[in-house]
């Protein structure tokens, strides 16, 4: 079942009297239930723009964006705000926690935006499914990179949507903390999750199971990934080899 399809979707960026940019061009996409997607492409490619028009972040200039079947141009932005709570999670390369807050109010948040009950139950639930159940009250200055990515993610899952984007998800962590994400991630596909990862790292895409290439604001390539990589592997390597400094 597809979740998230673009029709022959366009975004232009067009800055003062500069050339025209085309971000994204006439991309034509659609994303199914349990896909682990990774999204590559070198900077300025379009990644950003495509990942948060199909997240409902932004709209497109020209085209349409379905969410489990229905087109979401035609909702209002407060609506669409709505259906992005519901239904979406989203995860950047700076974390974007608040400041001065704990983990588990800053997992309680979108709980608490969707009107929903047993707010701190479910937010601690969802902590302790990313192994930060003894970091609850930790705010953010006082957690380590990978663990402020694990309280973005719990966030990000904590109202159960039909899909997680991931935008460099690891790109501000050492390569443990980023093993560690992405076996997280494996961990989420395991259990049905959809997951689309946007990444300029082809060793990072090598976790997913689909592999899509943009170039210029265009797909260059979408194949499935025959071999994937499985980030527990690399970690228990690292364990074995402690005395091996990056
Ligand atoms: N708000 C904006 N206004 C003007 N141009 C923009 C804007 N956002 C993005 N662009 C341009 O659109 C193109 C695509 O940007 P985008 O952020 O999607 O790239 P990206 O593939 O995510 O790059 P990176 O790997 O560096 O994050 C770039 O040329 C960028 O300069
Ligand atoms: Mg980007």
């Amino acid at each position: 079942m597809v979740i998230v399809e673009t029709k022959d979707i366009t975004k232009v960026y067009q800055k003062g009297t500069d050339v025209p940019i085309y971000a994204v061009r006439n991309v034509s996409l659609s994303i199914s239930r349990g896909e682990f997607v990774a999204v590559m492409g070198p900077s300025g490619s379009g990644k950003s723009t495509l990942m948060n028009i199909m997240g409902c972040l932004d709209r497109p200039g020209e085209g349409h964006v379905l969410l489990d079947g229905q087109p979401v141009h035609t909702l209002s932005d407060e609506d669409l705000a709505r259906v992005r709570n519901e239904k979406i999670g989203f995860v950047f390369q700076s974390f974007n926690l608040l400041p001065n807050t704990s983990a588990l109010e800053n997992v309680e948040l979108p709980l608490i935006y969707s009107d929903r009950d047993h707010i701190t139950e479910t937010a601690k639930s969802a902590l302790e499914k990313v192994g930060l159940a003894d970091r609850l009250h930790h705010t953010p200055a006082e957690l380590s990179g990978g663990q402020q990515q694990r309280v973005a993610i719990a966030r990000a899952l904590v109202n159960d949507p039909e899909i997680l984007f991931a935008d460099e998800p690891t790109g501000n962590l050492d390569s443990r903390a980023g093993y560690e994400i992405m076996a997280l991630f494996q961990d989420l596909h395991a259990q049905g999750r959809t997951l689309v990862l946007v990444t300029h790292d082809a060793g990072l895409a090598g976790y997913a199971t689909r592999i899509i290439q943009i170039a210029d604001g265009r797909i260059t390539s979408d194949k499935e990934n025959r071999k994937t990589r499985v980030a527990r592997d690399e970690l228990k390597k690292m364990a074995e080899t402690p005395e091996v400094n990056e």
